[in-house]
């Protein structure tokens, strides 16, 4: 049985005082996660630290990057390492988002360097996949989505990827307010877990999560998450908002 994973990319939103405030709002919420969801938060890196020291007292609320370099450490100017994340208590960083493919140039071969360097130093990747409205009218979505996965996955073990995440965000519904209808997201998710067992196995592709993300909202969180092979949400906007960062917490209980 796979909890459910509710997840908060703030993106480009929050410095460290803003951060604070945000998760005092989570914390001080009247809505208490239930025991079959997991939750977590993805500030930016500047605020991890201040996100680190609200999280310390049991607050049931993981934490997350939204990006990671490869390499130890050097000269790679603006980079942030995987030990560093380490060390201000990240458990997870979202890797290959598409805004980072689209404006910084993110590969699938970068994003599979990254997810390998995550897995062996204790950081569950968040890999995001998802196709342009273009190669959905073209009826490419689901080759599109497959490759990105089988690249990201490449070169990982089963054991490997055990916890690791694969969030479906269709490009068409990030920020837009339209979303996938629940058969869409079912259609794609069920695919990217048949990759999975393909290459590792239907038992662990059984216990790896699949987020949906793309203008997840309270309103229509239920019927998304209603779906058998959704298992949770990557949610930018209504993250950043206690109130309707909590109550989808609350629906997928
Ligand atoms: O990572 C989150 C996604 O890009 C979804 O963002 O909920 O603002 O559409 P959104």
């Amino acid at each position: 049985m796979r909890n459910y994973l509710i997840a908060g990319n703030w993106k480009m939103n929050c410095g460290p005082a803003e951060t604070q405030k945000l998760l005092r709002g989570i914390k001080n919420s009247d809505i208490s996660i239930p025991e079959r969801v997991d939750a977590l938060v993805c500030p930016p890196m500047i605020s991890l630290t201040v996100a680190a020291n609200e999280l310390q007292e049991e607050a049931g609320v993981a934490l997350g990057a939204q990006n990671v370099h490869f390499e130890d450490n050097g000269a790679y100017t603006g980079e942030v390492s995987t030990q560093m994340l380490n060390e201000v208590y990240c458990e997870y960083v979202i890797l290959g988002h598409s805004e980072r493919r689209e404006y910084f140039g993110e590969t699938d071969q970068t994003v599979n360097a990254k997810v390998k360097k995550s897995l062996s130093d204790d950081l569950l990747p968040v890999i995001c996949v998802g196709e342009s409205l273009k190669q959905r009218k073209a009826g490419e979505h689901q080759l599109i989505v497959r490759k990105q996965v089988e690249a990201a996955l490449t070169g990982v073990s089963e054991d490997q990827a055990a916890g690791l995440v694969i969030a479906y965000e269709p490009i068409w519904a990030i920020g837009t307010g339209e979303t996938a209808t629940p058969d869409q997201a079912q259609e794609m998710h069920k695919m990217i877990r048949d990759v999975i067992a393909n290459l590792y196995g239907n038992d662990r592709a059984g216990g790896i999560r699949i987020l949906y993300g793309g203008s997840m909202k309270p309103h229509n969180a239920e019927e998304l998450l209603s779906q058998p092979d959704v298992d949770g949400g990557l949610i930018g906007g209504a993250s950043l908002q206690a109130d309707s960062f909590m109550e989808i917490i609350q629906i997928a209980g």
